[in-house]
Parts: C-alpha cells; structure tokens; sequence
C-alpha cells in the first residue's frame, strides 16, 4: 500500500466540489496531514460537511462557491484567487445518472447534464486555473475506473463511463499539449466507494478509499507526466 511520510511538506490544495462524500473526506485527509485547503462548495448558502472542516480546523479551510457548470462562476472564481499559488488543483466534483438507462434511451437533456459535468466543465476548470499551480504542483481531477475503454466488458452504467472516458481524453489532450510542463498530473480512480453517488453496496468504506487515494496524489507530486492511477497507486488500462 503506498505511504506518504509524515516529513512531506505540508502544503495548500484547490479543491474542487468539497462539499460531501470523496471531496470532503479528501479535504478531511489533507487537513489531517497538516495541508490547508481552499475548497469549493455550491453557492446557495446552505452549510455542508466542509464548513463543519473549517470550524474544527479553524484558520486552515478557506471555502469558495463554485457550480463547475458555469462559466461565469469560474472566470469569477479565477479572478477571486489572482496571486494565490496552489501545490494542488484536485477537481473532484461529478454526477451520475440513473445506472439502468442506455445510450439507447437516456433524454437528450440528461445526456449532457451529465457529459457537461463530467467532462467538459472538469476541463474547463483545469484550464481556468492551472496557471494558478506551482511550476512543479500537481493538476488531479476525479475519473473514475468506468472510464476505462479497455475494462468495459460488462457495459452498465454507460452514459456515467462515456462521460469519463471522454474526461480522460481530454486530460490526455492537455498533457499532449503541454508536454513539456514540470507539473505532475493525474486521473483518479477512486474505487466503488458507499458514497450518495455509489450507494450503499460499493465495495469501499470512504476511509478504505480516501486515504489511500491521497498518499497516490502525494507520491505523484513532483513527477511530470499523466497518469491514470487508482487509489491504491496502480496503473488503470486506458
Ligand atoms: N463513489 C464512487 O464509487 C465513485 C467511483 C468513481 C468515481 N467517483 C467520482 O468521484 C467524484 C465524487 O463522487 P462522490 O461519490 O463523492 O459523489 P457525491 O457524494 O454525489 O458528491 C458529488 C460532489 O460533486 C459536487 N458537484 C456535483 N455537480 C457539481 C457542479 N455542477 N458544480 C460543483 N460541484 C458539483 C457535489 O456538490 P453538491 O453537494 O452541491 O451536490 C458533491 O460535492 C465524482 O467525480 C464521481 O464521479 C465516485
């Protein structure tokens, strides 16, 4: 199982869609290891898990309103943190549809609620704020195991996988175009974790995903290049 020491320099993560489940409990883990974090939740005011975080790890959690999904929101979020520097940008935040529906019969609409959540707003954060990272920071967004072309025998969940698979296409694209950068980056899968979005059978407790899931974040800090890693460290098959 990979480990992070204890002597890793505690640093500051951008976390995008922290508000609950895997993005809250990776707040909660990076907080325990001494990193401060600025992370994101909804605007609409309603208090969440995070803000539970910031007043048991009083002055350490910063929180920012961001619906991934809006633009505006984001060019807004961007200009809010001019001249911060991050050793981290983590875009968590994603949704599913209903499991049982088809290519052959989900709505239009529903189509690309989840397509544009999932793949082209995580992009569209990445690209908003990258320039925000360190030279040598890490750029992580949350995919998913069922965005694996090369696993995908048994269908099911079909819009969901479509969704990360393109996500990780277009990370794919951006490392391509920025091969020369120094910042290490990574897509994440995270296992089937009993979260709302995973229900109540996933294989995985939150806290048999989520700290291990983080040690791989910090084991990937300061290695250029893309990789597609699951919470245990190992290499996901495109
Ligand atoms: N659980 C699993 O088994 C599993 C497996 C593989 C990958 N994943 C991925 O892991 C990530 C987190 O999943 P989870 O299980 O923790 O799901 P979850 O409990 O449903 O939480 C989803 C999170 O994403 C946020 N979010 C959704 N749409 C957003 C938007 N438009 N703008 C900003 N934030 C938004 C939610 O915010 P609100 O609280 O405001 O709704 C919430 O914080 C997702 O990307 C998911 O695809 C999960």
């Amino acid at each position: 199982m990979p480990t992070a020491t204890s002597s890793d320099p505690a640093g500051t993560i951008l976390l995008i869609g922290a508000s609950r489940g895997l993005g809250h409990a990776v707040a909660a883990e990076f907080l325990k290891k001494g990193w401060k974090v600025v992370g994101t939740v909804r605007p609409g005011g309603t208090r969440t898990k995070l803000h539970d975080l910031a007043d048991e790890f009083e002055g350490r959690v910063e929180i920012e309103t961001l619906d991934i999904c809006a633009p505006d929101q984001v060019a807004t979020l961007r200009h809010r943190l001019s001249g911060r520097v991050f050793d981290m940008l983590f875009v968590n935040a994603g949704v599913t549809n209903n499991p049982h529906e088809t290519i052959a019969d989900v709505a239009t609409d529903e189509f690309v609620r989840v397509m544009v959540t999932n793949s082209l707003s995580p992009m569209r954060v990445i690209e908003s704020l990258q320039d925000l990272l360190t030279p040598s920071g890490l750029l992580g967004v949350m995919s998913s195991g069922q965005g694996s072309v090369s696993n995908n025998e048994t269908g099911l969940r079909e819009v969901y996988r479509g969704s990360k698979a393109a996500l990780n296409m277009f990370m794919r694209s951006f490392a391509a175009r920025h091969a020369a950068t120094s910042r290490a980056m990574v897509l994440m899968a995270p296992g089937w974790v009993r979260t709302d979005m995973g229900g109540p059978d996933g294989r995985l407790s939150i806290e048999e995903s989520v700290p291990n899931l983080v040690n791989v974040l910090l084991l990937k800090q300061g290695k250029p290049g893309l990789e597609y890693l699951d919470y245990l460290g190992h290499t996901v098959p495109w």
